[in-house]
């Protein structure tokens, strides 16, 4: 972690920045979020995840205009070191005398960031096993919001089962993971759900299509339903922290041969060289 983060407008350390407990961020999860790499002291994809972020706000009705410029020149203070890190924004709707659902007028939102190592997840060599649940989220996952509780029950319901990701069903069909996006590769074709407001449009997911398209890899969007899953060779979950993580067990039973397969390696290959060429 970094010893400075931003608050509103200044920096300070961790231990002094202070927000009020009746900030709507705290009382009702009213805010939204991104978390986004920096690699080699660059911040990745960085227009991604400010274009994500404005489609964030406008779905809150929080408005914040700020260029990337602006948001650019916020972050780099925070950047410690030239190792693997992320920035964690959050935007909430900001302080309000009364606990009141309905918007306060005027809005001051609260505006904070902090600069984190990325640890080595060590799932993303190994394979990790994963475990189906019952999608029960909300229906704008397009949104990054800060109310995470039912993706936090999920996580933990998969934590509580020696399995690292939860991969959620709707409908019979998967969404994503509960803090990831989901591909399969399925008669030699890689797939992810398309996007809709049943997932959020993950930019690692985003650099895997153009990498896909780029290195003649057979890939689509297209629907995953849940007996699908079954017959695919590969199954991976993909975040700005973890990246690309194979899922070599699912529900108890292997995924392919049980080890993290040959589009998965060539997939990671091609990431970390993306990576590197940024750098
Ligand atoms: N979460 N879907 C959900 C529900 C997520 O929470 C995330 C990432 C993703 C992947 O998006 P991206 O590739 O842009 O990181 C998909 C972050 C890492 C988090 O909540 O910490």
């Amino acid at each position: 972690m970094s010893e400075q983060v931003y608050l509103n407008g200044r920096y300070l350390p961790l231990a002094e920045a202070n927000v009020s407990v009746l900030d709507r961020g705290f009382l009702f999860g009213d805010g939204v979020y991104e978390v986004i790499p920096v690699y080699s002291g660059r911040l990745f994809r960085l227009e991604d995840h400010i274009v994500r972020l404005n489609v964030s706000l406008a779905g809150i009705r929080l408005l914040l205009d700020k260029t990337v410029a602006e948001w650019q020149a916020i972050f780099m203070p925070l950047l410690a070191s030239d190792k693997d890190q992320y920035i964690y924004l959050q935007i909430s709707r900001g302080y309000a005398a009364k606990r009141d659902h309905g918007f306060p007028d005027p809005v001051e939102p609260t505006v904070f960031a902090m600069c984190s190592d990325i640890k080595p997840f060590a799932g993303r060599i190994t394979g990790i096993k994963a475990l189906t649940l019952n999608d029960t989220r909300w229906a704008r996952c397009d949104i990054k919001a800060t109310a995470l509780l039912a993706p936090v029950l999920l996580r933990q319901e998969a934590l509580d089962q020696d399995c690292a990701e939860a991969i959620l069903l709707r409908n019979g069909y998967v969404t994503e993971g509960a803090a990831s996006n989901v591909f399969a590769v399925i008669d030699g074709e890689l797939i992810t759900p398309p996007r809709n407001a049943d997932i959020l449009a993950g930019i690692t997911r985003d650099v895997i299509l153009e990498l896909a398209q780029a290195h003649a890899i057979a890939c689509r969007e297209g629907i995953i339903a849940e007996e699908a899953l079954a017959d695919a060779s590969e199954i991976w979950v993909t975040s700005s922290t973890r990246e690309i993580v194979p899922v070599i067990e699912i529900d108890g039973k292997a995924v392919g041969d049980g080890k993290p397969g040959p589009v998965f390696q060539r997939m990671d290959a091609l990431f970390q060289a993306y990576k590197q060429s940024l750098a």
